[in-house]
């Protein structure tokens, strides 16, 4: 039996058509998109991809899908990726997967963002998974401070004993506000904090939801497109 996120990964694949730019997201639900994707590239598909992250590069060669960058375009037709948290609003915590900054940037430049996500990723009001913070290294403690005073409880992202360094060679500071009540201001704020880069808090970025409930796909578009 495949898994939901395998689910969703694979109805969403089906958006993508020949000559497409394709935006390739990061994690373990991209993973199955990607592998997808290279299954019909294989098969005769002319698609052209941007990866959001150095693993997700990698995959992406790996399945033979040819890859460009910013220097060769500034739109993306279709974005497949996927999200932490998710509410019927179509906004987003991202960033599990320490993606976030080129994931946002890849989803600002494309013209449909699909977002897949089995069942457990759909919530009635974000915050309970710790909200990603990018910040530069100089200077983290007066960020993790501010990020304190503002009413969030942080905690460095750590791998192997040493911060982990995103593919911009930044940090992550993941911060839990336990109930994010107004997501759009609370982006703005965060990014206003001098040193941080980025935040996984994505809003009005996500044009379509894809998830997997069980066998069933739900499909959910975003009111204003
Ligand atoms: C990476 C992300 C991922 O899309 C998010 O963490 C979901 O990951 P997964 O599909 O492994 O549950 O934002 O930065």
């Amino acid at each position: 039996m495949i898994s939901e996120k395998q689910r969703a990964a694979e109805a969403a694949v089906e958006y993508v058509k020949d000559g497409m730019i394709v935006g390739l997201g990061t994690g373990s639900t991209t993973e199955f998109a990607v592998k997808k994707l290279g299954e019909r590239v294989r098969d005769g598909l002319a698609i052209r991809g941007i990866p959001t992250s150095d693993v997700t590069k990698k995959q992406a060669e790996e399945e033979g899908i040819p890859l460009i960058d910013f220097a060769e375009t500034m739109y993306i037709d279709l974005t497949i990726d996927g999200a932490d948290e998710i509410d019927a609003d179509l906004n987003m915590i991202k960033g599990g997967g320490a993606a976030l900054l080129r994931e946002k940037i890849v989803a600002s430049a494309s013209r449909e963002e699909i977002i897949i996500v089995s069942r457990e990723k759909y919530v009635n009001q974000l915050g309970s998974f710790p909200l990603p913070v990018e910040v530069i290294p100089f200077g983290w403690q007066v960020i993790f401070n501010k990020l304190e005073t503002l009413g969030g409880s942080p905690d460095l992202r750590l791998q192997q004993g040493q911060p982990l360094l995103t593919d911009q060679g930044n940090y992550i500071i993941d911060c839990r506000f336990r109930q994010i009540i107004d997501a759009v201001q609370l982006e703005q704020r965060l990014n206003m904090i001098p040193g941080v880069v980025e935040n996984g808090l994505f809003t009005s970025l996500c044009s379509r939801m894809i998830m997997a409930d069980g066998e069933k796909i739900v499909v959910k578009e975003r009111a204003n497109g």
